[in-house]
């Protein structure tokens, strides 16, 4: 175990705390109650058939999932291994948290819809995943409602942290190295710090009290979870340019408008996936705020 100490009462499981969320939930989670985290290759999730033993040795009251295949366009030519983190291992993960009478948090993402509605998503759109990806994470939330226990669904978008190789990280990085950058203006959605999101996670755990399957039995459910409003990959681009606090090391002076057809890549992405947020914000009366906030305070912190 990565972690271990001695709070009382509620055990927490976190699979995965490595990725850009877990690292931050391994953070927000820890003063709730004795935190278990592991990651790969404690636990392989390639290898599906370990994870029951392995969720069932620890016992935990909540069992957090933050593993995911996320390589988008790998995932392309990798389906089966894509189908068995994505999609079998949650609903494992689902069963067996039922079985053991625990909670279940699980993230999900924007790229189960096709992106053509062309206003926010809410949680009663149709989804309709154009890659092995948004399929194999639409598998992933039906296996674990099917599980039927006491579960949330977090589906949120464009997940950012500065630790790990993602759209800001690369952007300051190219600033640093390229004095013309091109971004597609035709892919929209709302980014998410993934500080934020952990934040967010742990402050519904925390306010859930001593009966934690209970409370989430009763909120069962899928919801949309994304920083506030959205944005096209080049506005995006603008924001970290301008909020960079190091400036004085880019050398990119021109920012240039792409398209999606501009750089051809295996698997296909939505156009327009911005998530409609109001069901989680109203339910739990908290949310992620405005995407410029969140960038600006990520920006500063890290
Ligand atoms: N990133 C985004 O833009 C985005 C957008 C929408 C939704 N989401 C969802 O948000 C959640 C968190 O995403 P993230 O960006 O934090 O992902 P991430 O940084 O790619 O982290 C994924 C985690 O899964 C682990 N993992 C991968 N394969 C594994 C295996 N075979 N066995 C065990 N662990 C394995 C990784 O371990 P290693 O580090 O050792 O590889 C890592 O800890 C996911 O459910 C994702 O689908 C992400």
């Amino acid at each position: 175990m990565a972690s271990k100490h001695d709070l009382p009462s509620l055990r927490i499981l976190l699979l995965g705390n490595t990725g850009q969320l877990g690292w931050e939930l391994e953070r927000t989670l820890a003063p709730l109650g004795e935190l278990l985290s592991c990651d790969y290759p404690q636990l392989d999730l390639a290898d599906i058939e370990s994870a029951p033993q392995f969720i069932k040795q620890c016992k935990p009251d909540l069992l957090v999932n933050a593993t995911a295949y996320t390589a988008v366009d790998r995932a392309e030519s990798e389906p089966e291994l894509a189908h068995a983190i994505n999609s079998a291992a949650p609903g494992i993960m689902a069963a067996e948290a039922r079985r053991l009478g625990a909670a279940f948090i699980h993230f999900s993402t924007d790229y189960v819809f096709d992106g053509l509605q062309g206003r926010p998503y809410s949680e009663t759109d149709s989804p309709n995943p154009l890659s092995v990806y948004g399929r194999t994470k639409l598998g992933g939330e039906q296996e674990i409602q099917d599980a039927g226990g006491a579960y949330l669904i977090f589906r949120t978008s464009w997940v950012y942290s500065l630790r790990r190789d993602s759209f800001v990280s690369k952007v300051l990085g190219w600033s640093r190295s390229q004095p013309t950058l091109k971004l597609v203006t035709d892919q929209v959605s709302g980014p998410t710090w993934a500080r934020m999101l952990a934040q967010v996670t742990s402050l519904l755990v925390a306010r859930a009290g001593a009966d934690l399957p209970g409370w989430v039995m009763q909120h069962r459910g899928l919801y949309h979870l994304a920083g506030s409003g959205y944005c096209s990959r080049f506005e995006w681009g603008q924001e970290i340019l301008r909020l960079d606090p190091h400036r004085e090391g880019q050398v990119t002076r021109e920012l240039l408008p792409a398209r999606t057809e501009d750089f051809p890549t295996p698997a296909r992405r939505p156009l327009f996936s911005a998530l409609n947020c109001d069901l989680f914000n109203q339910t739990f009366n908290m949310g992620l705020p405005e995407w410029k906030l969140a960038l600006k305070l990520a920006l500063e912190a890290e």
